[in-house]
């Protein structure tokens, strides 16, 4: 019979064409790419599916997963996988695969955009242009902060929680700028000295050192409001905060009170803690940049991303070990060995 992948969403056409070339019936939960699936749809769709491809903004939970009994394994068509329930997706013989690497560079470059954005107004100055307000040469006009030595002549600090892969590619690009990089990461310590890219920082040097501060770790039980009022209220007042991770590493409630008091100049966000809702308050501020979550949304990366997603799948319905995969224990489980045993469903 002949193997079914059901997307939740669409992808990139490329990874659609790597599954049909491969022979697999592909189907898609919501077409409109713009529209939210139900989670009904998705209990639906996985009813009569070998693979499921996922989104980051899906709830892959106990239920979802155990409703696929067909199912051979999931590709999430992201690098974070703090939506899926991993444990659960191991224990029921599921491998779980991801995109890593690939959207390493086009987030950067976006957390580097958001960074440059609120330190010199540009959102703001772009509508004053276009609006036609632009009448003479002004010296006070969207007075920003330097990012680089500039005016001060001192180099400005840049702190990195999260020294991965994105966050070693922020801290490489802040070389060009001659900022003094920090980081902190508890299992890196080693790799930030050795990288020359980076000084080792404990956590609260970091917040209260940083003139931009950018977060770069994964969403989990101990990053969750990681970036609270505590350290909001502990980081410069003149500093910025660029988030392009996961929206709930940061207390947006405190966000918005710091940015509306001064706490902190400004803000760069690509990520909500309740997306695709904001915090009430959060779109009015001045002093805050955001972007709806295109961190990876480059043409070649999402057409790259959807490229992994697909040749995952694959592995995923043939039973070979999937090349990103991320819970690769599941391999040795009676679990995974009886779902690709004769007689299945
Ligand atoms: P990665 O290579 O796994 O890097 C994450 C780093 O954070 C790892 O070194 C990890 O250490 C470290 N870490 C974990 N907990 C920490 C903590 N409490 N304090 C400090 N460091 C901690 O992942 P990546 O590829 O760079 O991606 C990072 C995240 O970016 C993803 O999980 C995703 O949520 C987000 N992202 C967002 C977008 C977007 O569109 N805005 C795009 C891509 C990715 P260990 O390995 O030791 O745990
Ligand atoms: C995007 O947020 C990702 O995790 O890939
Ligand atoms: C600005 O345009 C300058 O020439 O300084």
């Amino acid at each position: 019979m002949t193997q079914r992948v059901f997307i939740t969403r669409p992808i990139l056409e490329k990874g659609i064409e790597i599954l049909e070339h491969a022979g697999v019936d592909v189907a898609i939960g919501q077409p409109d790419g713009d529209a939210p699936i139900e989670r009904g749809a998705i209990l639906a769709g996985l009813r009569r599916a070998d693979a499921l491809i996922c989104h980051l903004s899906e709830p892959i939970d106990r239920e979802v997963l155990a409703a696929g009994e067909r199912l051979l394994g999931v590709a999430t068509y992201a690098v974070g996988v703090n939506n899926i329930d991993l444990a659960a997706a191991t224990e029921l013989g599921l491998p779980v695969s991801n995109t890593p690497d690939v959207l390493t560079d086009a987030t950067a470059d976006l957390t580097w955009a958001l960074l440059l954005a609120v330190a010199r107004h540009i959102p703001a100055a772009h509508r004053f242009t276009a609006e036609g307000r632009f009448r003479v040469w002004n010296p006070v006009l969207f007075l920003g902060d330097d990012v680089g030595p500039g005016g001060s002549g001192h180099p400005k600090v840049l702190g990195v929680l999260g020294f991965g892969r994105i966050g070693q590619a922020v801290a490489r690009r802040a070389q060009g700028f001659r900022m003094e990089v920090l980081a902190h990461d508890p299992g890196a310590r080693a790799a930030i000295e050795e990288s020359g890219l980076a000084r080792w920082t404990e956590f609260e040097g970091l917040i209260a050192r940083s003139d931009f501060l950018s977060l770069h770790v994964p969403l989990t039980e101990e990053t969750r409001h990681r970036i609270g009022e505590r350290e909001l209220r502990a980081m410069k007042r003149t500093a910025y905060l660029i988030n392009a991770a996961r929206g709930p590493i940061v207390d947006e409630v405190a966000l918005v009170r710091a940015l509306r008091e001064g706490w902190i100049a400004g803000a760069g966000l690509d990520v909500y803690e309740d997306e695709p809702r904001l915090a009430p308050g959060l779109a009015e501020l001045p002093n805050a940049v955001l972007a709806p979550h295109i961190g990876s949304a480059t043409r070649e990366t999402r057409a790259e991303m959807a490229a992994i997603a697909a040749r995952n799948t694959l592995a995923h319905l043939r039973g070979e070990h999937a090349p990103q995969v991320v819970n690769p224990e599941v391999y040795a489980r009676e679990a995974w060995k009886h779902r690709h045993a004769e007689g299945r469903p």
